[in-house]
């Protein structure tokens, strides 16, 4: 018993995995959060983007901003031309489902269009990683609601854009793409955390020598 109007098992009878749009998509989805945690971390540690635009840590953050910003628009592409090649669900066809299709892209855009804004370009494209940090966290909206507004504002776009088209392989598409976000969200986490740990550890170090020159 479901109140859902289609169960996930009828949901994927109307999945056409024979396309290989379906399969492309599936795999860009995955594809960009490994290839920027893959990037960010060589960065981190051998700073080899900085050294590539002159030693300049700003605009090697500004480059590797562009091009995830390029994948996603790709990824996205590929997306919409997946679900064009499957099949749509009569009961997805519905005004009910637009509504609420417009609604999960509105709410999810403004999570990310928030996210951005309170983070700033370099602060949302990994920062952290080239050495540029946030002088304290950001607990504001929409920090205040889900703490990967990103991730998580993405994810409600591409389920609305599955409810707009009708299409199950949306929906499914949806669920891989929040597995995808959820382990990216639990190897990114630590990471940055660790990268905060050691300036605070560093701060304190100085902070303590300055004490020892007063003395
Ligand atoms: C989050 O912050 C916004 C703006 O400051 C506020 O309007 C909203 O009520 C807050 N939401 C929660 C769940 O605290």
């Amino acid at each position: 018993m479901s109140s859902f109007p289609v169960s996930l098992s009828e949901l994927v009878e109307y999945v056409d995995f024979n396309q290989q749009s379906f399969l492309i998509s599936a795999a860009s989805i995955a594809f960009n959060p490994t290839f920027w945690n893959i990037v960010a971390r060589r960065e981190y540690r051998t700073k080899f983007l900085t050294k590539l635009f002159g030693g300049n840590r700003d605009v090697a953050c500004y480059a590797l901003a562009v091009t995830i910003f390029g994948l996603g628009i790709f990824r996205d592409f590929l997306y919409e031309r997946a679900l064009r090649d499957q099949p749509s669900h009569p009961a997805l066809e519905g005004e009910n489902v637009t509504y609420a299709a417009y609604a999960l892209l509105a709410i999810g855009n403004l999570l990310v269009v928030a996210s951005t804004w309170q983070l700033g370009i370099q602060g949302t494209f990994l920062g952290d990683y080239f050495g540029i940090l946030k002088d304290k966290m950001i607990t504001g909206f929409p920090f205040n609601i889900t703490s990967a507004p990103m991730y998580h504002g993405s994810t409600l776009s591409f389920l609305g854009t599955a409810l707009l088209y009708g299409k199950p392989a949306g929906i499914l598409l949806t669920l891989h793409v929040l597995i995808v976000y959820t382990i990216a969200i639990q190897f990114e986490n630590p990471f940055t955390a660790g990268i905060y740990a050691k300036r605070e550890r560093e701060r304190a170090k100085a902070a303590g020598f300055e004490e020892k020159k007063e003395l």
